[in-house]
């Protein structure tokens, strides 16, 4: 082997080694942009989805407002005292995760479209579908799929 086609083989090794990682961060970008775009977690969410999984206590979420269980994907809200409703927390512009909030609406941190506690459907922002529901269960103070 000459100098020259060393020197080729080489660069050719260098130009392999460095692509390998650059490949590798553009795999993880994707799921650590998911990972930060959820926020308030309980922590007793579970990644299942199946009915009776516990989601949070009703003091979790507030009147007025809308309670993330980021393990489940799920968004509490209770427009109105007593009054319990869920959705998908996945939005349905490009996917992020929304938000807690205590200001009267669903939030998404990504593009800040707003979303109904009563419905899911889209107030504001970039997102044009509702929020899809999810049945739940209010037994005393424990919320469970339903
Ligand atoms: Fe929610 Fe864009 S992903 S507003």
């Amino acid at each position: 082997m000459t100098a020259i086609n060393r020197r080729r083989a080489l660069t050719g090794s260098a130009a392999i080694a460095v692509g390998v990682p650059v490949l590798a961060a553009c795999g993880s970008d994707t799921s650590t942009a998911v990972d930060s775009s959820g926020s308030a977690d309980s922590g007793s969410g579970s990644s299942g989805g199946a009915g009776g999984e516990a989601l949070a206590s009703a003091a979790d979420v507030p009147v007025g407002g809308c309670f993330v269980v980021s393990g489940a994907k799920v968004v509490l809200t209770q427009p109105t005292e007593g009054d319990f409703k869920a959705f998908t927390a996945v939005c349905t512009h490009q996917g992020c995760l929304v938000e807690s909030s205590t200001e009267g609406d669903i939030p998404c941190p990504c593009h800040s479209s707003k979303f109904s506690l009563d419905d899911g459907s889209p107030i504001s922002g970039p997102a044009s579908a509702p929020l899809e529901a999810v049945e739940i269960r209010v037994s005393g103070d424990s919320i469970t799929l339903a």
